[in-house]
């Protein structure tokens, strides 16, 4: 393993499969992720709720703001903000580009 390499890119799929103002989960090397299509733009946060072992795929997306299924926190995925109670923790987001037409998601 190459650690002089400060972040890596990994292909997490086409641009054609991002939802449509959604939410759906991917694995990637081992964590599970959260995808989410805004208005054409895609974003990505860890899938696990800071708050419980409730996976924020299965919560309301509104705009740019997911709603937790369990207790109805909610986060803003653009900064991973957590946006009320009874959420303390923000979430962790990751940085995306579009690549020839694929989704690139940068790990640190
Ligand atoms: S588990 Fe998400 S708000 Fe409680």
């Amino acid at each position: 393993m190459n650690h002089t390499d400060t972040q890596e890119w990994v292909d997490i799929g086409s641009v054609d499969d991002v939802p449509d103002n959604d939410v759906f989960p991917v694995m990637v090397n081992g964590r599970e992720l959260a995808l989410y299509g805004v208005n054409g733009q895609v974003y990505v946060t860890d899938n696990l709720c800071t708050h419980g072992a409730a996976k924020l795929s299965d919560g309301f997306l509104e705009g740019h703001e997911i709603e937790c299924p369990f207790h109805q926190g909610r986060f803003d995925i653009c900064t991973g903000k957590a946006l009320c109670e009874p959420l303390s923790d923000d979430l962790k987001t990751y940085t995306v580009r579009i690549e020839n037409m694929r989704v690139m998601l940068r790990l640190d």
